[in-house]
């Protein structure tokens, strides 16, 4: 399983005075679903081939001129509600996406940008479906670091601008959306115990580059740049099922737990079926770990913070609650965390403060990037733009 690992890195945050814990949370998706029977029609496959080899039911496609920007704009804007502070409170904003709005200004800045704070320093940060992980790790190591008090980490997808809706073996899987968490620095009292104290335990991060042309997109700069994104299915579940379970058990082990001690698992949402691998090989009941990839398909950085909103929304995470997050994607990379929670799930109420329509992405003359979705979907998308 080792190899799975390759170019491991590994953090503990066992620093002597200074841990970070969530104080804000929030999510956006789309309004427009497209179902499996959609799909039928689109391609040659069936709502059965895709419910039993992924348990994918529907997925959200962004409306004309909804991006990552935007949708993550909301989604931070929600976080930053539910924490009670306000954009000028933050000191960095990390987006994690692979689906940015351009090259070139990063989404972050775009998000600040529609926020209205004034301090922050933003970039993005490229690590796949891994994305979430790695951007939590960052911001963990900048606060603890003392550079800062709080964090916007963001993970943000338009995955169906970069899918080949004819490739029926990738475009049943992947769909668009957001979400936010703010991380704050969190000053321990002398003595106190991780075993007890609420905020972030431990990561496990790796990046395997033997898989890096079984999942990418050809893009970049140059003539004729591929924006679609290709995949090896078979090789990628192999390494999704052994890598998950390895940084999962890797990280609850830096953390001084058992497994048994952890009261939900978050995993990426790519896959029923490789979630299910996971929980079998840490002995780990599916009815802990939360699922939400029926309604939202494979998000990649954003399925994480969606399913972590989601979760708290659910009541299925009270404080001194422990947490394990796990991803893999492409790279390959895999990441994975364990945080205590500590925040009051009502605050969750304070994300209906938040006016979607009173957020907005500035664009350049000529409106780019209010691309239409793509034609092939749009007479199958219902719900509209809010
Ligand atoms: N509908 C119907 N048939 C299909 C479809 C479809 N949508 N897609 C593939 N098939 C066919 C194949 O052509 C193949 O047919 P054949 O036997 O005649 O050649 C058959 O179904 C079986 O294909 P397999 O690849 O063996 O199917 P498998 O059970 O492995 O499931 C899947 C395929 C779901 C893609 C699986 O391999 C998988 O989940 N892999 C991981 C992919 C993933 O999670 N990627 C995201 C990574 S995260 C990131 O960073 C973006």
């Amino acid at each position: 399983m080792n190899e799975q690992r390759i170019g491991g890195t590994t953090g503990s945050t066992q620093l002597p005075n200074r841990t970070t814990h969530i104080i804000g949370w929030g999510h956006e998706v789309p309004a427009a679903t497209l179902t499996n029977a959609d799909l039928e029609k689109i391609v040659e496959t069936s709502d059965e081939w895709i419910t039993t080899r992924t348990g994918i039911r529907e997925r959200r496609i962004a409306a004309k001129g909804e991006t990552t920007a935007s949708m993550g704009a909301v989604a931070a804007a929600r976080a930053l509600a539910v924490a009670g502070i306000t954009a000028d409170d933050v000191d960095l904003i990390v987006v994690a996406t692979l689906t940015p709005d351009h090259l070139m200004p990063s989404t972050a800045v775009l998000i600040k940008g529609a926020l209205g704070g004034t301090r922050a320093a933003a970039f993005d940060l490229s690590a796949a479906c891994s994305g979430f992980a790695y951007a939590y790790a960052v911001a963990h190591g900048f606060l603890t670091a003392g550079l800062g008090q709080r964090a916007l980490v963001i993970g943000a997808e338009t995955l169906s601008r970069s899918v080949d809706w004819s490739d029926r073996a990738t475009c049943v899987l992947f769909g668009d959306g957001a979400g936010a968490i703010v991380l704050e620095a969190l000053d321990l009292e002398a003595g106190e115990e991780a075993a007890t104290r609420p905020g972030t335990l431990s990561f496990e991060l790796s990046a395997d580059p033997s898989g890096a042309y079984a999942l990418w997109i050809p893009g970049g700069v140059g003539e004729g740049a591929d924006p679609l994104i290709k995949m090896d299915g078979a090789k990628t579940y192999v390494y999704a099922t052994r890598t998950m379970a390895a940084v999962a058990t890797a990280a609850i082990e830096r953390a001084g737990l058992t497994p048994a001690q952890v009261d939900l698992v978050i995993p990426h949402q790519a896959n029923i079926r490789i979630i299910e691998h996971v929980s079998k090989a840490i002995d780990y009941p599916m009815e802990k770990i939360f699922v939400n990839l029926d309604k939202y398909g494979n998000t990649s950085a954003a399925s994480i913070p969606i399913a972590l909103s989601e979760a708290v929304a659910a009541g299925r995470l009270r404080p001194g609650d422990v947490f394990c997050t796990v991803a893999f994607g492409g790279g390959y990379t895999s990441g994975a965390f364990v945080t205590r929670w500590g925040a009051d799930p009502a605050h969750g109420a304070r994300a209906a403060q938040v006016d979607p329509a009173g957020i907005r992405v500035v664009r350049p003359e000529g409106g780019a990037k209010a691309d239409e979705p793509p034609a092939v979907l749009r007479d199958f998308l219902r719900g509209g733009h809010r």
